[in-house]
């Protein structure tokens, strides 16, 4: 068997046989099979596409490339959240804090930033002294202790994953239902999680950004799910705006904060709030999320889960040298800001990486200073932009010509919750 063939069976239209999958995927992470020739594969699986089959081997290969976590010894019931990808989407942050104050525990194994979306341990590590990185028995006893644990995927849970992920991030290769499902799904259940909630992002801001793609992404991944003994239920949400009013890494910390500080926008609240509702019901917890919230124990939580790995909860966030605010030129309503347009913006300032090894601003970002819906005068500061150098201004601007529609025209909100996919 060779790889040249496995990329010339798929890009030709044939099925791969397990043996094939297996070969590859094992080849990839051993370091055999180089990143070129996984980028070719890659790139003919997103125009191709997988069949069921190929997804449950290509997916069992993924979680079969390193060991699973064995969470069995927790008292709390376990589960988990994890999002397709979106812009301003900080969900996890306050979330995973406010279900382990509920009375679950919940081993959060993220991501990095990939493509114009954000990645939560990118955002947490704008915290002074955090450490994304931890072992298997250091993140065990955190979740014991704190309940919440959010941190990298140790270097032997679904290695296949890190690395074709890093890839993906680099080659065009994210948009693929396939690629995707079997990506977080491998991650999730070598995590032992025994119940997960996924946050399928819609709109133009996602990376499949039609509904009845999000539909099928969600139904493949809530399949996956229960087929391997995670009970799973998904959402599929709102994305063609950003969520809340910061993106970037450690502003959305600091809006992470605030929410947990029982303030914060209101459709970052609603969001965390219908998430919290799901992962405490799929385990049978008897509490309503909004009390907890509003008892502070999710901001205890916060804290001891900071601390846990290495952060200041109290260390000031860092702050851009750099400002920029892009103004309104009509008056009217704000109709529409572009997600996608503004995630692309963000990356540009700093915020997100061209290639896998680049490191990330802590500090750049935009803020929205007006959401959809809100009325605007002519002149009135829409967004500002925050980076750490003046020369990555001019191309985030340029990122954003065509970001906002101001009109007189009736706004029509969007549902930030579109629908609830379960089996
Ligand atoms: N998040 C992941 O973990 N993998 C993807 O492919 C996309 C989003």
């Amino acid at each position: 068997m060779n790889a040249l063939d496995v990329i010339r069976t798929k890009r030709d239209r044939g099925e791969l046989t397990d043996a094939q999958i297996r070969f590859f995927i094992d080849g990839y992470t051993a370091g055999r099979i180089p990143d070129e020739q996984t980028s070719a594969l890659l790139m003919a699986i997103v125009f191709v596409g997988l069949t069921p089959r190929e997804l449950a081997t290509w997916t069992a290969a993924m979680i079969e490339s390193g060991s699973r976590l064995d969470l069995s010894s927790l008292t709390r019931p376990t589960v988990d959240k994890h999002s397709t990808g979106g812009v301003g989407d900080k969900v996890s942050l306050p979330l995973c804090p406010l279900v382990a104050a509920c009375g679950a525990a919940v081993p959060q194994l993220s991501g990095r930033g990939l493509g114009h979306t954000g990645g939560t341990l990118d955002k947490l590590e704008a915290i002074a002294g955090w450490r994304a990185k931890l072992t298997n028995e250091e993140a065990l006893r955190i979740l014991r202790d704190v309940g919440a644990v959010i941190c990298a995927a140790s270097d032997d849970l679904a290695p296949a994953d890190r690395k074709l992920y890093a890839l993906r991030d680099v080659t065009g290769t994210v948009e693929s239902i396939p690629l995707i499902a079997s990506s977080i799904m491998s991650k999730k259940i070598a995590e032992g999680t025994s119940a997960l909630v996924l946050d399928i992002k819609t709109g133009g801001g996602a990376f499949l950004p039609p509904i009845e793609l999000s539909r099928e992404l969600a139904r493949t991944m809530v399949g996956i799910g229960e087929r391997n003994g995670v009970r799973t239920v998904a959402l599929i949400t709102d994305m063609e705006w950003p969520l809340g009013r910061t993106v970037g890494n450690g502003i959305e910390v600091e809006e992470s904060i605030e929410v947990l500080a029982g303030g914060g926008p209101a459709d970052l609240v609603e969001v965390t709030l219908a998430f919290a509702r799901e992962m405490v019901a799929l385990v049978g917890l008897d509490v309503d999320p909004a009390d907890v919230l509003a008892s502070g124990k999710a901001m205890d939580v916060w804290r001891s889960m900071i601390a846990a790995q290495g952060g200041d909860p109290d260390a000031p966030l860092p702050q851009a040298n750099e400002r920029e605010l892009v103004r309104a030129t009509a008056r009217g309503t704000l109709q529409h800001l572009d997600a996608r347009a503004v995630g692309n913006a963000v990356w540009r300032l700093g915020a997100g990486r061209a290639r896998k090894e680049d490191p990330v601003s802590a500090a750049a970002g935009v803020r929205i200073l007006v959401k959809p819906g809100e009325p605007v005068e002519v002149g009135q500061a829409l967004l500002e932009l925050l980076a750490d150098d003046a020369a990555r201004i001019p191309d985030a601007l340029a990122a954003l010509a065509d970001a906002f529609v101001v009109s007189d025209a009736l706004f029509v909100p969007r549902p930030l919750v579109h629908e609830r996919i379960s089996q």
